[in-house]
């Protein structure tokens, strides 16, 4: 849900309350508590004095309360917004399908009551079969930005129904988390809702056994048997399925070119193939920190197949992060979220860090000579370097010794590597999101600022 959609929202009720729109300052409260703030950080960023802030704040939820007939306050104001909003979207969505003729603009506020009671509702969500047991809860309120990104998916997914697609960046910038928040938010435009996480699974045929034992409970007991496939796709284009697999990266080569299938998963890159080619309702969703070739290969044109590829957070968004931390020197916040480039996972090991070494001062650790890389930043570069093939390494290694961006001829000039060894080489670490390319004429390349200090200090010097 967007900021937009919670004002209007929140517009609608206390209009239809009051009789009177939401003024400034009760705006400024609403976006502040759906942001996660504390009452005395949304008065100093609009100077006004926390008190107020309590009390336009106290007024909001009594009005809320009384409009909705159930209990609103500070801590449940954003979940209960968003529950009803879902139960909005489906109402809207179950009467559209029946045809009724609903008119909802101006009509909506006395129906807001009446929602949670509402039998079409209760029908819809009866029959979403999920299985979110391994995937991670998210809590709205510490979710920050990636309203792009949510549109994205839902246009994807629901407007050029695509039937395959990969959500793919580097580790921690957030991939699991976004899905996971978009599922949160259409539940209820799914029949079956699965997340299964490839590292946990043993092989695609008991991958297969599960997802089909899971997915005919919905009809009647299909039997598992040597036709999986066929039954497979047979349930996929019945009903509307989302399965995300998370970790794909774990079926593929380790110390080799990025994204290619180990001898014994190469099954899975047939299945892939198949969901993207063949005609049925159903989406899979595949997160990976490595891109594989049919990520990349297929064609748009005639196979649907999409790729989301996440950069970091946007700093309105990371700025969030490091104010849960209550650090100091708001001033340097922005400086922060560029050095840990806006990646979710950095920004929270680094904010301990300042907590626990620098006593919450921004400032302090900024003041460090060099860019500091916390023992968990290097643990997930650790498995990144390990996974890199020969080429891959000397390319980086190289690259590293460069102060500035380097062309394929300075490599060529500084390695020992084959012209062909280098711009594979250099495919593969794109495919990892472990390399940047200007987009200037003469192309050229860089490492992420922290992992070229990881390069520097922690491989350079074996
Ligand atoms: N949009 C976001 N807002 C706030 N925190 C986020 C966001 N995206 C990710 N995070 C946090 O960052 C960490 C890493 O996110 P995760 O989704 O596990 O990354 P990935 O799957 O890409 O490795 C998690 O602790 C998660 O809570
Ligand atoms: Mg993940």
């Amino acid at each position: 849900m967007t900021i937009t959609e919670v004002l209007q929202f929140a517009d609608r009720l206390v209009f239809a309350h009051r009789g009177k729109h939401l003024d400034d300052i009760q705006e400024t409260v609403i976006k502040g508590v759906w942001q996660g703030k504390t009452y005395e950080n949304i008065a100093q960023e609009c100077n006004r004095s926390e008190s107020r802030i309590r009390d336009v704040g106290y007024q909001l939820w009594k009005t809320f309360s009384e409009s909705l007939g159930e209990d609103i306050n500070k801590s449940n104001f954003c979940s209960t917004i968003e529950r009803l909003h879902i139960q909005e979207k489906s109402s809207i969505s179950s009467i559209y399908r029946t045809n009724c003729n609903f008119n909802f603009g101006s009509q909506t506020l006395y129906q807001y009551q009446k929602y949670p009671q509402d039998s079409q509702i209760e029908d819809i969500t009866k029959t979403t079969f999920q299985d979110l047991s391994i995937a991670p809860t998210i809590n709205p309120t510490y979710f920050y930005g990636r309203t792009k990104e949510l549109e994205t998916l839902s246009d994807y997914i629901f407007h050029q129904k695509t039937r395959l697609m990969a959500v793919l960046g580097i580790s921690g910038i957030g991939k699991t988390t976004l899905v996971k928040r978009f599922i949160d938010l259409n539940l209820q435009n799914f029949d079956v809702v699965i997340w299964r996480n490839l590292k946990l699974v043993k092989s695609l045929n008991s991958l297969m056994t599960d997802l089909l034992k899971k997915i005919s409970i919905q009809n009647q007991n299909i039997l598992i048997s040597d036709e999986q496939f066929t039954e497979f796709f047979d349930l996929l284009s019945r009903q509307k399925c989302l399965i995300v697999l998370d970790d794909v990266q774990n079926i593929f080569i380790s110390g080799k070119i990025a994204g290619q299938y180990q001898k014994q998963h190469t099954e899975y890159q047939n299945l892939f193939q198949a969901i993207a080619q063949t005609e049925h309702q159903s989406c899979v969703i595949l997160i990976s920190q490595e891109k594989s070739q049919e990520m990349t290969a297929l064609d748009r044109e005639v196979y649907p197949i999409q790729n989301l590829e996440l950069e970091g957070l946007d700093n309105l968004a990371g700025i969030e992060i490091i104010q849960e931390y209550k650090l100091q020197d708001r001033e340097y916040w922005l400086n922060l979220n560029d050095m840990y480039l806006g990646n979710p996972l950095y920004l929270q090991y680094i904010s301990t860090l300042i907590k626990d070494i620098f006593q919450d001062s921004v400032s302090q650790l900024i003041a460090e000579e060099n860019l500091i890389i916390t023992e968990e930043m290097k643990q997930l570069f650790d498995t990144s370097y390990q996974r890199m093939s020969n080429v891959e390494k000397q390319i980086v290694l190289q690259i590293s010794k460069f102060d500035d961006n380097v062309s394929i001829e300075d490599l060529k000039k500084s390695c020992s590597l084959s012209s062909i060894d280098i711009i594979n080489g250099l495919q593969s670490l794109k495919r990892r999101y472990l390399l940047n390319q200007t987009k200037t004429n003469n192309t050229l390349f860089s490492l992420p600022s922290l992992f070229k200090e990881y390069i520097k200090i922690f491989q350079m010097s074996n």
